[in-house]
């Protein structure tokens, strides 16, 4: 039986949860794949740490150089996370021709070209489906499962703790500060949580995606991204009663004009399959010009579901001889002549403050209308009060135009504030 040897870079939850896949895994894997894969070395600084997992001590180090030259490790996995030193770790492995399995979004998203080129030089294999919502396997389906597709739009919500805050933001109508340290203290969400919270983690995410699934490279640079920082809970609550659910989503389209990418928060009609995903699960929703419909659901974090995407990785590394890069040129740039749309076009929600006063809602129409922005649903909220909240539904438009239409709209007379927009999509 063929036998592969593993490294593990940083025993942290995913690295833990790795080891105790293939520890626990080992028979199975031996019996269902014919290969028998051992974990030959971890990195890890706290050797307790390794000691409390069964690891043998003769297995730990702390020395990154003693862990690639090991010559029964074929395999690195790479699982510490951020730029440094994960990158000059896993180019070290690939020099030295070994295989990298990572789960690090930031740093593929950021120097992909760079780890394949690396890759390529020595043929060793970089794989990565734990980079992107973890658990579901979205990349193998990308570069495998639909291939005899066009992929015309990839629409996901893949960070965990963004969904889960909404989820709870939802039902409870609270506000995001509350629910952010609630999140926090459940450990749904980090210390720090500005990757996640400002959508920095879904935009990393959604460039590979996107690369993968229009074959050209997707810089972070294109991807348009906001957080969910400023959502209230009056405008979840408003968005409910005309029939939607706010989730973070990541848009990817690929159309006449070009390739449109943004992670932004967004009302969906509640029918559609990606409203009922909630709590700190993820999906994605892709549409192929042969297969229509497709939507991938599952945990996008977490130690297990991490580690079998990791897993699932090694397994495949581990029986595949013919390494696949990617299908385009991969380069820090886009490639010359691709277009991207950032004048995209939405649906919006739009909510404001207007004086009660008769012709107010008449000149804030009038300035919509002067740039081509038609109304679908007009609510007046509140009665015998000085300021009334109103919200108004456009049709779909473009969203420089709605940008110059409001501020226009906050400078009249009879409007107090432009309190809220919201991109309505699905
Ligand atoms: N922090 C991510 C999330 C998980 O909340 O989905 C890892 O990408």
């Amino acid at each position: 039986m063929k036998s592969v040897g593993v490294a593990i870079l940083g025993l942290g939850v995913v690295g833990g949860g790795t080891y105790k896949i293939l520890r626990d895994h080992r028979e199975y894997f031996q019996r269902t794949q014919g290969v028998d894969i051992t974990v030959e070395s971890v990195l890890e600084i706290n050797k307790e740490k390794a000691l409390a997992l069964g690891i043998e001590e003769g297995k730990i180090s702390d020395n990154i150089a003693e862990v690639i030259s090991n010559p029964n490790v074929d395999i690195v996995v790479e699982v510490i996370g951020g730029v440094e030193p994960a990158k000059s770790f896993v180019l070290a492995a690939l020099h030295s021709g070994k295989t990298v399995v990572t789960s690090n979004k930031e740093l593929f998203c950021k120097y992909w070209h760079e780890l394949e080129k690396a890759a390529k030089r020595t043929n060793a294999g970089l794989y990565f489906e734990a980079s992107c919502v973890s658990g579901v396997p979205i990349i193998r389906t990308l570069i495998d499962g639909m291939q005899a597709n066009v992929i015309e739009n990839l629409t996901g919500i893949i960070n965990g703790t963004t969904n889960y805050i909404l989820t709870r933001m939802s039902r409870e109508g609270s506000g995001y500060e509350e629910v952010l340290k609630e999140a926090q203290r459940l450990g749904y969400a980090e210390a720090d949580p500005a990757a996640d919270v400002e959508g920095y983690d879904a935009a990393y995410k959604l460039s590979i995606l996107s690369s993968l699934a229009f074959h050209t490279k997707v810089p972070l640079d294109k991807v348009y991204r906001e957080g969910i920082t400023d959502i209230r809970p009056q405008d979840i609550a408003y968005g409910q009663e005309l029939g939607y659910v706010l989730k973070l989503l990541a848009i990817g389209k690929n159309g006449q004009n070009g390739i449109e990418v943004r992670v932004h928060p967004a009302f969906i009609r509640k029918e559609h399959p990606l409203a009922a995903v909630s709590d700190s699960f993820n999906a994605v929703f892709l549409k192929g010009d042969s297969v229509g419909d497709i939507m991938l659901y599952g945990r996008g974090a977490g130690a297990l579901p991490t580690g079998s995407a990791i897993v699932s990785d090694v397994i495949y590394a581990a029986t595949h001889n013919d390494i696949k890069y990617t299908t385009f040129k991969n380069s820090a740039q886009a490639e010359a002549g691709v277009k991207f749309v950032n004048d995209f076009r939405s649906r919006y929600y739009i909510r404001f403050t207007a004086k009660d006063k008769a012709g107010a809602l008449a000149k804030v129409a009038g300035v919509l209308a002067k740039y081509g922005i038609s109304i679908v649903d007009l609510i007046q909220k509140g009665e015998d009060c000085e300021d009334i909240p109103v919200i108004l539904i456009t049709h779909e438009t473009n969203e420089y135009a709605v940008r110059r239409a409001l501020d226009k709209v906050a400078a009249l007379d009879d409007v107090v504030s432009v309190d809220s927009v919201i991109r309505v999509e699905v």
